[in-house]
């Protein structure tokens, strides 16, 4: 069975974005395929959060990520930093990952933009943090968003670089993956780019239905088209877009073409995208509460997938300290 791993950093609760671009798909790929799901509590220390906030970050997305449907019976579900091989196959990693391809990276130069006074070396080394994540398991297919597709692509030339500089056979190459032809990308609702945790322009799976109706009906649009089949404005097509994920496509083509033949009421358009996100996220937010709070049930969760998690780890690790030259006086790499 082809391995499938996947994770979302502890970074604020999980938005339409989140779900769409990845966790849908994690709990489609959970029948077929042998499945590791985690939370990257490692990852979110690139922007310090306060060592109070710390781990309720992390029970809110396991809480979200059980709501939505993923399934312990099923998938290994676990915290990045219960399994330390990871931060072990990172070093070695860094070891053969460089400066300049690392500052080439698109996320790395949005966060200098964003932040200059916080370019820390996990910042940098992040997509190399990401590629021990996968390749720790041996993982053929990540399902991501499509702004992971750059990160995806460097796994894929660690996996072969490293192969190759070590002669063997470790790592196969991960693929991105979506069930579509394409990976996705849900916009915001505030007119132009992606919606985003840090963006501010989320609509969450936590959040009541007065609030999702509020948050769509202020979505930006434009005077509305004057001519027959005008292009959209990109605020616009961002409407359509999220429709296109959340509506039917009888739904959408009604507004397409009322949209194309000048008598389109956003208003109206607003109130159907906003009932049909509800429809799918309402369901989950009713089970958030109730699993955040049941300690007990969390617990036997991680431990379980903690348990698959680091087996799985340590047999990786093994394979790749032999292969690169590691004989522990201590016995520590004897089979
Ligand atoms: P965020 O970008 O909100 O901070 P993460 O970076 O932790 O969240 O993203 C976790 C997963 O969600 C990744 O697979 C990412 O590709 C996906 N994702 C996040 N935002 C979007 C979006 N707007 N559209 C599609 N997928 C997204
Ligand atoms: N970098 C991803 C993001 O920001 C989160 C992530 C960390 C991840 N490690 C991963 C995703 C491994 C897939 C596989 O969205």
């Amino acid at each position: 069975m082809e391995i499938v791993l996947s994770g979302i950093r502890s970074t604020g609760h999980l938005h339409l974005g989140n779900y769409y671009g990845a966790l849908r798909n994690y709990i489609k790929m959970q029948d077929n395929y042998d499945c590791f799901f985690f939370i990257a509590d490692l990852h979110s220390l690139t922007t310090h959060p306060h060592p109070d906030d710390f781990h309720s970050g992390v029970r809110t997305i396991l809480a979200e990520y059980l709501a939505s449907g993923l399934d312990p019976d099923k998938s290994a579900i676990f915290v990045q930093s219960d399994v330390p091989e990871i931060s072990e196959l990172y070093v070695l990693l860094n070891m053969i990952s460089y400066k300049g391809e690392l500052e080439r990276t698109t996320s790395f130069k949005d966060k200098v933009r964003q932040n200059p006074d916080n370019v820390n070396a996990g910042l940098l080394t992040y997509p190399v943090l990401m590629a021990a994540d996968i390749l720790i398991h041996r993982a053929n297919l990540v399902p991501v968003g499509k702004d992971q597709e750059q990160h995806l692509e460097f796994a894929r030339v660690l996996a072969r670089r490293f192969n190759s500089f070590y002669n063997c056979e470790v790592f196969p190459e991960p693929k991105a993956f979506n069930f579509g032809d394409d990976l996705v990308k849900v916009p915001g609702l505030d007119g132009s780019g992606k919606m985003g945790k840090s963006e501010g322009n989320g609509v969450y799976l936590c959040d009541e239905e007065s609030t999702i109706r509020k948050k769509v009906m202020k979505a930006v649009t434009d005077a509305g088209p004057t001519e027959p089949n005008s292009p959209m404005p990109e605020a616009v097509a961002n409407l359509f877009t999220l429709l296109g994920i959340v509506s039917t496509q009888d739904t959408v083509d009604h507004f397409k073409e009322s949209y194309n033949n000048c008598t389109i009421r956003y208003g109206d358009l607003k109130k159907q995208l906003a009932e049909d996100i509800c429809k799918q996220t309402l369901p989950i937010k009713a089970k958030i509460e109730q699993i955040y709070n049941d300690e007990e049930f969390l617990k036997r969760v991680v431990k379980r997938g903690t348990e698959r998690a680091r087996e799985s780890a340590v047999a990786t690790l093994r394979e790749v300290r032999k292969a690169v030259g590691f004989r522990s006086f201590l016995g520590f790499d004897d089979k």
